[in-house]
């Protein structure tokens, strides 16, 4: 019997050792975590060890406040790596350098995971104002990421875009929660390009640009359960501006909530010179709620930012085959359905079912214009209630 036990001891102390063995708390390389002086050397050996270290292997960071420079966490990895964030990284509010452009990089790897239920501090109240410095920083950048999960962090006040992801494959996020206020400028909440494989779930945005922006070359991305609001709602684009640009496709966003946005479900190319045809198409909407929202649904293919855009031309983006359906709530402006297409490239194959959008407030109010609809360049077909009228 006593044998059996002291057995069983050693086997347990053996698989702790070994779990132990794995984890590189930030804590154990001295950083200063005061959350005033800089501790990405801390950081970077932490990283350093659990990559090259066998088998799984994670980077604990405990409760605390620790300030971060802009710091690359690169593979390739020996090791699959978890990013376990417990504690609060505070952004410098002056970007040391004028050639860094994202805060937090994690590249060339393969099952990472970050989680933890941690905080992405951005500061940016203290970089928006900032005049004619070095660039404002992207809170936390992917690029050459493959099958990997981000799950359970938090990321408040970015100074620019708070999650960027750049040829990225197999990438899903879950349970996050994004902050920034409606009038921070450029706070896109995830944005993506040339990425395929994505899911974004049980996501809650609230910010001053893009709730989600995808971006050329998105491919298969999954988003439900997302609440967006207040922010410039989800989006296909913009894009059709530059010269080096690929398709999007195959994107599917089911059961959202947009609250307070001044855009929903939008997609926009800019009327540009392209000289290659591009196409946005095999889109589906499902299940949205709108409430207040400017402009629920919105095809913009006049898409200017600015006020001068420069050459007008008609754009060459093809946008086809996208389905509306089972959306309904309230709108906040006049014009509940923009399908303002190009006169060159129509939008083919667009498809309404059951779309049910009121006006915001009193809805028994009857002296109030019904919501209208703008529609240009556009072929498709209606199902079921079209309210405001359908122009397919
Ligand atoms: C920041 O810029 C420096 C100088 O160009 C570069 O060496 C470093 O890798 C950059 N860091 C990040 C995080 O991009
Ligand atoms: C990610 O997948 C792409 C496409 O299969 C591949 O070329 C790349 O090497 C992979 N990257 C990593 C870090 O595994
Ligand atoms: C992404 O997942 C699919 C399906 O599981 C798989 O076939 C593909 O190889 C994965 N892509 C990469 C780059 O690992
Ligand atoms: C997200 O964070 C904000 C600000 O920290 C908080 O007010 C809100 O309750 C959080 N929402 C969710 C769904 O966790
Ligand atoms: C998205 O959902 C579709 C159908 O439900 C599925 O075929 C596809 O693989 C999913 N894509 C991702 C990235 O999970
Ligand atoms: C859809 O979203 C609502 C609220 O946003 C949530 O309560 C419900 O569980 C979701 N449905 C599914 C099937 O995920
Ligand atoms: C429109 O959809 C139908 C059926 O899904 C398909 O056969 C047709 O090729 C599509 N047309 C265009 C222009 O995409």
């Amino acid at each position: 019997m006593a044998r059996w036990i002291i057995l069983i001891c050693l086997l347990v102390s053996i698989v702790e050792a070994r779990r132990h063995r794995n984890q590189f708390n930030v804590r154990n390389y001295k950083p200063i975590a005061n959350g005033k002086n800089d501790d990405t050397r801390a950081f970077l050996s932490a990283w350093g060890d659990a990559c090259k270290s066998r088998g799984r292997a994670s980077v604990v960071v405990p409760e605390g406040q620790y300030l971060l420079n802009p710091i690359v966490f690169s593979g390739p990895c020996r090791a699959l790596v978890t990013f376990e964030l417990k504690g609060t990284l505070i952004a410098p509010a002056n970007n040391p350098s004028p050639s860094n452009t994202t805060w937090l990089n994690f590249r060339y790897l393969n099952q990472l995971t970050v989680n933890g239920g941690g905080l992405l501090d951005g500061q940016g109240p203290l970089a928006w104002g900032l005049k004619g410095g070095n660039p404002l920083l992207i809170s936390l950048g992917f690029a050459f990421i493959n099958n990997s999960n981000i799950n359970n962090i938090r990321s408040s006040n970015s100074q620019n875009a708070h999650i960027s992801m750049f040829q990225c494959a197999n990438i899903t996020f879950s349970n996050l929660n994004i902050t920034a206020p409606g009038h921070s400028p450029n706070t896109d909440g995830i944005k993506m390009a040339q990425s395929e494989g994505i899911n974004i779930n049980h996501v809650h945005i609230s910010t001053g640009d893009d709730c989600v922006a995808m971006l050329s070359g998105t491919k298969n991305v999954n988003i439900s359960n997302v609440y967006c609001g207040p922010g410039h709602g989800i989006s296909v684009g913009s894009f059709g501006h530059n010269s080096d640009e690929f398709d999007i496709e195959e994107i599917f966003v089911k059961n959202c909530t947009f609250k307070d946005t001044t855009n929903g479900l939008r997609i926009k190319t800019w009327a540009s010179p392209l000289n290659h045809p591009l196409k946005a198409s095999n889109i589906v909407y499902e299940d949205i709620t709108m409430i207040d929202v400017f402009h629920p649904i919105n095809i913009d293919q006049e898409y200017c930012p600015r006020r001068n855009c420069g050459i007008k031309v008609p754009s060459r983006v093809q946008i086809s085959d996208v389905k509306y359906r089972n959306i309904h709530g309230t709108c906040k402006g006049d014009v509940a359905v923009t399908f303002k297409c190009s006169a060159s490239n129509p939008c083919q194959n667009i498809s309404t079912e059951n779309i049910d959008l009121r006006r915001k407030g009193n809805h028994h109010h009857h002296r109030q214009k019904p919501l209208r609809n703008f529609c240009s360049n556009v072929h498709g077909v209606s199902h079921g209630k079209q309210k405001p009228q359908a122009c397919v």
